[in-house]
């Protein structure tokens, strides 16, 4: 007879993992690495999948999102899946009017310029995110000791597609309203606070490893006004998961003389985009961050000696951090080939090993 035996199939811990532990700054097996936009347009599983269904309502399915981040995970075998959503998803989830056009990015329908748009946008209860906490726990399951990291949109990235409208290359009617009515910048800052802190605790307390928040747009900003109109908004969404046991990553574009300053926000680990290596950064830091970082996407289709070469000099450079995870300057392009990425992940892991 065998009843009463329990057979429990056991994975290591994910918060044993090398990339938890680099972001902590503690010693690891090899070097942990991940690609931002490792699940998308570059792999013809994705392209698949996708094929009928629109960018938010495939975030917003279980089934469908869990498969998406397993996607790379099985395919390149990194360290790390990053969560299949956007940044606007919690947006959308509260009942703000937005969608995802392809090729093009989110679209607001109706911009938010004035008191009244602040005042008018709703807040976000955790439970409008039912079904992406289903999806975190779906993905614990499959995705056994390898961890996940959960991700929201900072407040000024968030507002830039609120006040824009749209994608935007020179934030013109964002930094209209920083400037112009810094009150009304800071209501709005404050409500998309609350909700990417909203959106990162679900995650975490359904089981996210690590969380990343992504600044992507606020390279835009000098150092001084980053402090004043950014970094406390920043704090208080990344404060949202303070208590709870997950690393925390800060990531920007173009953001070299923002480093420091986006550690301080209450990061434990600074992403750094290709414009600034990452020896460079550990000293704009110093030794309380972990750094991120820092291949440029366009370089994947250099041919491979060249690329090699700057994958070796990204990983000496990232031994001047308190802790390493190698990763892309910005998101893989739609057109980079896969098997260039899986090439880069097994020589990540066989040159730091
Ligand atoms: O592997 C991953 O990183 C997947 C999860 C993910 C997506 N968006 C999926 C996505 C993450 C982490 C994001 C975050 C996101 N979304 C950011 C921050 C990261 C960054 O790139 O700086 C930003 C700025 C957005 C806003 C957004 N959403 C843009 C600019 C676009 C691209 C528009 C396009 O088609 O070129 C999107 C759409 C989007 N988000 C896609 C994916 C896979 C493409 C939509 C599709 O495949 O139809």
């Amino acid at each position: 007879m065998t009843t009463g035996r329990i057979r429990r199939v056991t994975h290591p811990d994910p918060r044993d993992s090398d990339l938890v532990r680099a972001a902590r700054g503690l010693p690891t097996s090899r070097t942990p690495v991940w690609f931002m936009r490792q699940a998308g347009r570059s792999l013809p599983e994705y392209r698949e999948v996708r094929a009928d269904v629109p960018m938010l309502q495939a975030c917003r399915t279980p089934e469908l999102v869990c498969e998406i981040t397993m996607q790379p995970v099985r395919r390149h075998g990194v360290d790390a899946a990053i969560f299949f959503s956007d940044i606007v998803v919690p947006l959308a989830a509260a009942g703000v009017g937005v969608e995802i056009k392809a090729g093009v990015g989110p679209v607001v329908a109706h911009p938010v310029r004035t008191a009244a748009d602040v005042a008018a946008l709703p807040e976000l209860d955790a439970s409008q995110l039912d079904d992406v906490a289903q999806s975190v726990r779906l993905l614990n399951v499959e995705l056994g000791g390898t961890p996940l990291i959960g991700f929201a949109g900072a407040p000024f990235t968030l507002a830039s597609y609120l006040v824009e409208g749209g994608p935007s290359k020179n934030l013109e009617h964002t930094k209209a309203l920083m400037y112009g009515a810094p009150g009304v910048w800071d209501a709005l800052c404050a409500k998309l606070a609350r909700i990417s802190g909203t959106f990162l605790r679900v995650q975490a307390e359904a089981g996210a490893s690590a969380i990343q928040l992504f600044d992507s747009w606020v390279g835009a900003l000098p150092l001084t006004d980053y402090r004043r109109f950014v970094q406390p908004h920043s704090a208080v969404a990344l404060a949202a998961v303070a208590d709870l046991d997950v690393p925390r990553i800060h990531f920007g574009v173009g953001t070299g003389e923002l480093l420091a300053a986006m550690g301080e926000a209450g990061a434990d680990v600074v992403g750094v985009d290709y414009r600034v290596s990452l020896d460079e950064a550990a000293r704009r830091v110093g030794s309380s961050y972990s750094l991120q970082g820092n291949l440029d996407p366009a370089l994947l289709f250099a041919p491979w000696e060249p690329l090699e070469a700057k994958v070796r000099e990204i990983l000496a450079a990232g031994k001047a951090a308190r802790g390493h995870i190698f990763n892309l300057g910005h998101g893989v392009l739609p057109s980079t080939d896969p098997d260039v990425l899986t090439r880069v992940v097994e020589l990540v892991h066989s040159a730091s090993s």
